[in-house]
């Protein structure tokens, strides 16, 4: 491991400290993020249950990865449908892969997109938590954009988006042969923007495809970005 990939995991690890610090209280309905960074609020969550200074948290994790994670951190979940929950959270903590100076985020690189979406957007606050190579001027220029597709509309899909000018690769995974089959049981397509695009409008385009279950553009709400610094620092989000 290099140097800076030393001081990218530190900072992982910082803003999801920072993050559940400063958003999670007591009693609340809580969404676990996935990927590397999330986890660092998951493992502080666990901390400050297992210390008394935070209690009744229902857990709803945002994929098998972050159910692990919680059960490893011996956090106790639930799900959207737990009449506690009633489809509705105060809180999500998740990572992002980019991050626009819009505050527009993308998500996926986990494969974990659609529970993370739907969690997002039935939330009343996420907190987006990242290191600073995380943001970009345009979003899907340099990291690819996934699109969740049920495995019956994989061609019409795949064409639909081809026929926009996107550069498409369906996801390949490791330790599997075949594609990448997500927490859904669907497939997943990478696609990357030849040029900068409007990502409110493309995320509605997108998903208005048959067969399109989510896609990794989350443009339609607004996020608390915490940013880990190169020196050590948390951006923070005013207020
Ligand atoms: C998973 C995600 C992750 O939150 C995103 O890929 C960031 O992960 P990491 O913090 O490990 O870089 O969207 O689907």
């Amino acid at each position: 491991m290099s140097r800076g990939e030393r001081g990218i995991d530190a900072g992982k690890r910082r803003a999801g400290e920072a993050a559940a610090g400063r958003c999670v209280r007591s009693g609340m309905r809580v969404g676990m993020g996935t990927g590397s960074t999330a986890v660092w609020a998951i493992r502080t969550i666990a901390v400050a249950l297992s210390g008394g200074s935070l209690r009744d948290i229902l857990a709803v994790p945002t994929s098998s990865q972050a159910e692990f994670e919680c059960f490893d951190a011996g956090i106790p979940t639930t799900s959207l449908a737990d009449p506690r929950v009633g489809g509705h959270l105060d809180i999500v903590i998740d990572g992002a892969d980019e991050v626009d100076a819009a505050g527009h985020v993308t998500k996926g690189g986990g494969a974990a997109l659609l529970r993370e979406k739907v969690c997002a957007y039935a939330a009343d606050r996420v907190a987006i938590v990242v290191t600073r190579e995380k943001h970009v001027e345009h979003l899907g220029l340099a990291f690819p954009i996934p699109v969740e597709v049920v495995p019956f509309a994989l061609a019409p899909v795949r064409s639909a988006l081809l026929g926009r000018g996107l550069e498409v690769t369906l996801r390949h995974g490791s330790g599997k042969m075949g594609p990448v089959v997500t927490d859904n049981g669907n497939y997943l397509f990478d696609v990357r923007l030849p040029e900068p695009a409007d990502v409110v409008e493309l995320e509605r385009e997108l998903e208005s495809i048959p067969g399109v279950v989510a896609a990794g553009i989350f443009a339609a709400r607004t996020f608390d970005i915490f940013t880990a610094e190169s020196d050590g620092s948390v951006t923070e989000p005013a207020s």
